[in-house]
């Protein structure tokens, strides 16, 4: 499809707007629609972060709203207590809603199950005393390896409510990915599952989670496997300490947890997020600054209301899921949707018979996502009524004018305002997008920073750049919603995080996200991307390091160099660039090694799009590989400066291999 082909689904009109306006009639119903608001948060910053914390059941009062006294170990809401269990479930049914469907569940077949605040505080408060009868205590990290499943938010929120952080682990990912995660937090307990639905076909989890458990250096106290495939499963038989999830509840019903009083500054999660080494970040979420921040993005840029259906079709297993599908939606007494499938089985409407059936409201998504439906085309979504949308949402990657046109008019029919939402693992939220009750909408830009977030564009050498010029994205005032630390590693915190732009004689600590980004004329910013080694495959976020150690450990392989290339629908897709040892081919079979080492060392998400077999890499006199000329190889693009290379040779000979 060429691109003139495709611009020709969007009206001319559309191609040349730049600007959009939300209707009057969305701004006249929304949470938020007075502009006044970034004012009033930035004179009474920061107690107007209350705001946030106002939309949650306290048990104890804050006095002090932030404590800077140690940055950039900041504490919010410090001595205040409360129970983020408590917070998404109890309150709603003592407040009369018990009745209100919290979790519309979709299985991939169409299998449905519906729980409403009152099931799910049954099953919390019943899953909760399981936890403790297996030995669970305050402050043990319990990993979660599941895939889309009810009993995935309700495991969380009886960790929570037990005050037992979680930890979960994308179902996508391999044995050795959760191996490395429950050796790092520590965890010696794991909640998982046999298997699920992908494409018609079941799909053995539990085989994967019991590879990864072997290799977890310290002892394992409980493995809890929840029954998903019935007769469809593999026939797993359970071993001494694993326990099958019906029969705890069984065991355990009618039984009733009262929820822990958490300090403010309690970890709530943790998150393995990839950076620039190997290793996986843990990422530490608190309980009161978390929930408050994720409660008000949820109020104000998602205009989320009780009495919405409201879906979000990210993975619980990604940072999107845990904020925007089970801790923002539920605090705020939401409905909110969790489908178990792809969005093209058995067909490519999927998506669009799942908003129909449900009439949601508000519709959450990425980019990925988007330009895979355009590419299908729109004959998908116009087969449904998807006229109770009000609200459209992007997040993950940058999201190009065309895509957001496309979805503008083909899924929210022009009437529905859509927020391009730009947030991390590491901010907890959403940090820089329109509020959709407020603000002109530009597509390609995800917009202003939200009221109280101090995001800037600046040079390296920290100064802000002008209107236009790229430059790198920074956040200067600290957020609720933060990342605490890394867990067990505050230098490492410290190094990733704060160190490129802070003056710490100063005691002047600015976040630094590793995101490139330009800035307009009225303060919109438009990411660029990554400008750390971490790639963004279909949304998902993958450190080059971490594959090139996958790759290096496939026998034969003597070096390894990942970039991205640009990709129509993953956004960027992994290309590997490998050198073998002396007495090996690059075979079909070598290749073919190469990719099952990736899928083992990570998963399949980060299989790579092409293996190109190479005697050399391109590299500097001072031997540092140059990547930017391995990106533009795999971009077909004109190459840049070549003349400091030691082998520039080399260059032709790489070019000649890359398929395109
Ligand atoms: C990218 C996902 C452009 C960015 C919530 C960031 C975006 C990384 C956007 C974080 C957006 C996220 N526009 N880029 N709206 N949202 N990103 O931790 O590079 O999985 O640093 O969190 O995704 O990915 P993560």
């Amino acid at each position: 499809m060429t691109d003139e082909e495709g611009d020709g689904e969007l009206e001319a009109r559309l191609v040349e707007q730049e600007t959009f306006e939300p209707s009057e009639e969305f701004v006249e119903q929304a949470n938020v629609s007075d502009e006044s608001i970034y004012e009033e948060f930035e004179e009474n910053w920061p107690r107007s972060w209350t705001r946030a914390a106002d939309l949650l059941d306290w048990e104890t009062e804050y006095s002090q709203v932030l404590d800077e006294s140690n940055g950039p170990f900041y504490e919010w809401f410090a001595d205040g207590t409360l129970n983020a269990s408590y917070n998404c479930v109890d309150r709603h049914v003592e407040s009369g809603d018990k009745n209100r469907v919290a979790i519309k569940w979709e299985g991939e077949h169409g299998e449905t199950r519906t729980y409403t605040y009152q099931d799910l505080y049954r099953e919390v408060n019943e899953f909760a005393a399981s936890l403790r009868d297996l030995g669970v205590e305050e402050d043990d990290v319990v990993t979660m390896y599941m895939p889309m499943v009810p009993e995935l938010p309700i495991a969380m929120l009886a960790c929570a409510r037990i005050g037992a952080p979680h930890s979960v682990v994308f179902a996508g990912f391999s044995a050795d990915a959760l191996a490395t995660r429950m050796n790092s937090a520590d965890s010696r307990y794991l909640i998982t599952c046999d298997g699920y639905y992908r494409r018609g076909d079941p799909l053995d989890h539990l085989e994967k989670a019991n590879e990864g458990l072997e290799g977890v250096d310290h002892g394992v106290d409980a493995t809890v496997v929840v029954d998903r495939l019935g007769d469809d499963g593999f026939g797993h038989d359970l071993k001494g300490n694993q326990h099958d999830w019906d029969d705890l509840m069984a065991d355990h019903q009618g039984d009733r947890v009262d929820p822990v009083e958490r300090d403010a500054e309690d970890m709530l999660f943790l998150m393995y997020t990839s950076g620039t080494t190997g290793e996986p970040k843990g990422v530490k979420h608190t309980t009161g600054g978390y929930l408050a921040y994720t409660t008000w993005t949820s109020h104000a840029v998602l205009d989320l209301k009780p009495e919405d259906t409201y879906w979000c079709s990210a993975d619980i297993g990604w940072i999107t899921g845990h904020s925007y599908i089970v801790y923002g939606p539920l605090s705020l007494g939401t409905t909110t949707v969790m489908y178990e499938g792809t969005p093209d089985f058995p067909e490519r409407d999927r998506l669009w018979e799942i908003v129909e059936k449900y009439a949601v409201d508000v519709f959450y998504t990425a980019p990925t996502a988007i330009r895979a439906f355009m590419k299908w085309g729109s004959e998908y979504p116009e087969r449904h009524d998807l006229s109770s949308l009000r609200l459209l949402g992007t997040v993950g990657e940058p999201i190009n004018p065309r895509a957001w046109k496309w979805y503008y008019q083909h899924i929210g029919d022009e009437e529905c305002p859509i927020v391009d939402t730009w947030w991390q693992t590491e901010t907890g939220g959403m940090m820089v997008t329109t509020l959709p009750g407020v603000g002109t909408m530009k597509p390609g830009s995800a917009g202003p920073p939200l009221p109280g977030i101090d995001a800037k564009v600046v040079d390296t050498a920290g100064e802000e750049v002008e209107a236009g010029r790229a430059g790198y994205l920074t956040v200067e005032k600290p957020w609720p919603g933060m990342l605490r630390t890394l867990y067990q590693n505050d230098d490492r915190f410290v190094q990733e995080y704060w160190q490129e732009y802070s003056d710490p004689d100063a005691d002047e600590w600015v976040y630094f996200p590793e995101d490139g980004a330009k800035i307009d004329e009225d303060g919109y910013i438009t990411i660029l991307g990554r400008v750390d080694d971490v790639l963004n495959v279909s949304g998902h976020r993958l450190g080059t390091m971490e594959i090139e150690s996958a790759i290096v450990g496939v026998e034969g392989v003597a070096e390894a160099a990942v970039v991205g290339g640009d990709h129509e629908v993953k956004g960027e897709a992994v290309y590997a660039y490998v050198i073998l040892e002396d007495g090996y081919e690059g075979t079909e079979e070598m290749r073919e090694a190469i990719i099952e080492g990736v899928e083992d060392g990570i998963g399949p998400i980060a299989r790579p799009e092409q293996v190109i077999f190479t005697p050399e890499l391109p590299k500097t006199r001072s031997g540092k590989i140059m990547r930017r000329l391995l990106e533009e190889i795999a971009n077909g693009e004109e190459l840049g400066d070549t003349t400091t290379l030691r082998n520039p040779d080399i260059v032709t000979e790489i070019q000649g291999k890359v398929q395109r």
